[in-house]
């Protein structure tokens, strides 16, 4: 049970939860249910459950995926998922593209959505790359992982209820995803962030996290941690 103040304030109550690694489908349905009440306009969220669920079972079937979330009342009010190495947008996208079509195939209005413009160039590559595995598909994404973050754990989702949020929820995610990284005994964290998500950067910074390089696609940041050869 901790004290749960609001950042702004205003809220101060007393909040019983618990941190849990989800294992199980009813776990991702929870995580599936708070991730869209934080990223609400993300074209994921706009797919739906089932698809949030396939696209979070993705960290389940990798075997350095997971995903830690804050339960409280039953509800997931807040989610940390990571895994290590690179291109895990590319993975899940791969991994979850058959419920991705059957969520386009209910909500066809979705493909005019201004996100899958945006995202029109990933979203070839990775149907390119299941349908007909070019070697330019290949020889790409060598290169991109020759720039190499393999023994790195990357923090790619984190969200909080938007119930929730501004309470220290994200501080709490964000010192279990450390301590997760920490158990795995590895030294580097990566993220990206987009540049206008200034709440988040905000969180990260005060949690640790560096910035590596700012682009206009967005914000890769690091996280280093100390490890010490005598730790069980
Ligand atoms: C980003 C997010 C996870 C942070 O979680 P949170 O529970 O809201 O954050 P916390 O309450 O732990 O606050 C963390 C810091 O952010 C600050 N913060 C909170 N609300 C803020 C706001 N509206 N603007 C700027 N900073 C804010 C807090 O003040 C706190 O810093 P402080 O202790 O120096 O004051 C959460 O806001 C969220 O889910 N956002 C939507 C999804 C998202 O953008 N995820 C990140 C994708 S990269």
């Amino acid at each position: 049970m901790i004290q749960l103040q609001s950042t702004r304030g205003t809220d101060i109550r007393m909040f019983d939860y618990e941190i849990v690694k989800a294992d199980n489908m009813e776990h991702l349905r929870l995580v599936s249910i708070c991730f869209q009440s934080s990223f609400p306009d993300s074209f994921a969220s706009k797919l739906g459950i089932p698809y949030l669920v396939r696209m979070h079972e993705w960290f389940l079937e990798e075997p350095d995926g997971f995903i830690l979330f804050i339960r409280h009342e039953k509800q997931c009010v807040g989610f940390v998922s990571g895994y290590v190495g690179t291109s895990s947008a590319s993975a899940m996208m791969q991994f979850a593209l058959w419920a991705a079509f059957r969520s386009l195939a209910l909500r066809p209005w979705l493909v005019f959505e201004p996100e899958v413009r945006k995202r029109r160039h990933f979203i070839t590559r990775n149907l390119k790359k299941r349908f007909f595995v070019t070697r330019r598909v290949e020889e790409r994404e060598k290169e991109q992982n020759a720039y190499s973050f393999s023994d790195s754990v990357g923090l790619v989702g984190i969200g909080v209820h938007r119930e929730y949020q501004g309470k220290g929820l994200g501080s709490i995610m964000l010192r279990a995803f450390d301590q997760e990284v920490m158990l795995k005994r590895l030294s580097h964290a990566h993220l990206s962030v987009k540049r206008e998500n200034k709440r988040a950067i905000h969180a990260y910074r005060k949690h640790g996290w560096k910035v590596l390089t700012d682009k206009a696609v967005g914000i890769t940041m690091v996280k280093e941690y100390e490890c010490h050869e005598e730790d069980p």
